[in-house]
């Protein structure tokens, strides 16, 4: 089987088998990892493009790792040493680094939509590394990976997202994605930010953080993103931890066997104490871990032999 798209865009244009496809492919590259050399002939004389319009640690780090672990070679734009500052347009630059071959580019934007301009226009396959509060697919397929891989399946469980769900591309990647895979989600967070119709996604909202997460498997915490806000959502950070912020005496009400994640960065103290987020239900790095075989995952099936135009 093969991905059906040259690109990835978003885990709507998925099918649970793809995803599954994915998965499966990263549990065999996870093992790469754990080598004493960890490097594979796989794609070697294939061309990675990071393009990072935003900051980030974990993504940007691990589809570099991940592009070297199979031998790819992998450039590193940040676009605020490039021609980017000097006033030059997505669709230029998109061409112009077209223009030296490149098998695949990463894009990461603050504009919902800015990855797909770049698959319209190139050959090159295009990987969306988050856009606006779009989607961020590699982080929803990295989580899965992770709760697959502690709880063996995904079917069936129940998953409580708390937080900033509105400017959330994780929570609107990991809700598709979830969803499709036979899991049962519910969403809590302040009400301005939880989009008002979000029960049409096949959500449940509960305003009632210790109610949302009394009966789950899996919490997933997410960060207030300050960045995509307009105005003040809540009045104050303590007055927002006090209520959707998981601290140990929340976490006594959760299941024995609860998993917690966060998709990072973490604000200690806001969204997750730091005896949490330490603690031995966090999974946290593990999804850090994941990341690195996912992404090997996704550059194998869409630029190495797993995809149906280089064999
Ligand atoms: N989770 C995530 O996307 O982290 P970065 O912003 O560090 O890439």
């Amino acid at each position: 089987m093969e991905l059906s798209n040259k690109d990835l865009l978003a885990i709507r244009d998925l099918s649970p088998e793809e995803i599954l496809l994915i998965l499966d492919t990263a549990e065999s590259m996870k093992e790469i990892s754990t080598r004493d050399i960890k490097k594979v002939p796989t794609l070697r004389g294939k061309t990675v493009i990071n393009l990072f319009y935003e900051p980030s640690t974990r993504t940007r780090t691990s589809f570099e790792i991940a592009g070297k672990r199979l031998s790819a070679d992998v450039v590193n734009i940040s676009t605020s040493t490039s021609s980017t500052t000097k006033g030059e347009t997505l669709k230029d630059t998109g061409r112009n680094l077209q223009a030296m071959n490149p098998d695949l580019i990463v894009i990461r934007h603050s504009c919902a939509g800015a990855p797909k301009i770049l698959a319209d226009t190139l050959p090159a396959s295009i990987i969306n590394a988050g856009d606006g509060a779009h989607e961020h697919p590699t982080q929803a397929l990295l989580d899965a990976f992770t709760i697959r891989e502690k709880k063996k399946t995904l079917s069936g469980i129940k998953v409580a997202i708390i937080g900033d769900i509105t400017h959330s591309r994780v929570a609107r990647s990991n809700i598709f994605l979830l969803q499709k895979m036979g899991a049962d989600i519910r969403v809590s967070g302040p009400h301005t930010m939880v989009p008002p119709f979000i029960e049409e996604l096949g959500v449940s909202f509960m305003p009632d953080m210790e109610e949302a997460i009394h009966d789950v498997d899996v919490i997933m915490m997410l960060r207030i993103q300050l960045e995509r806000q307009q105005h003040g959502l809540f009045p104050s950070i303590r007055e927002y931890s006090r209520f959707f912020g998981l601290n140990l005496e929340k976490l006594k009400k959760a299941k024995s066997d609860v998993l917690i994640m966060h998709p990072g960065p973490i604000n200690r103290g806001v969204e997750i104490a730091p005896e949490v987020a330490d603690g031995p239900y966090s999974i946290i790095l593990d999804q850090v871990t994941s990341g690195v075989a996912v992404r090997m995952a996704l550059l194998y099936l869409l630029i190495g032999k797993g995809n149906r135009e280089s064999n």
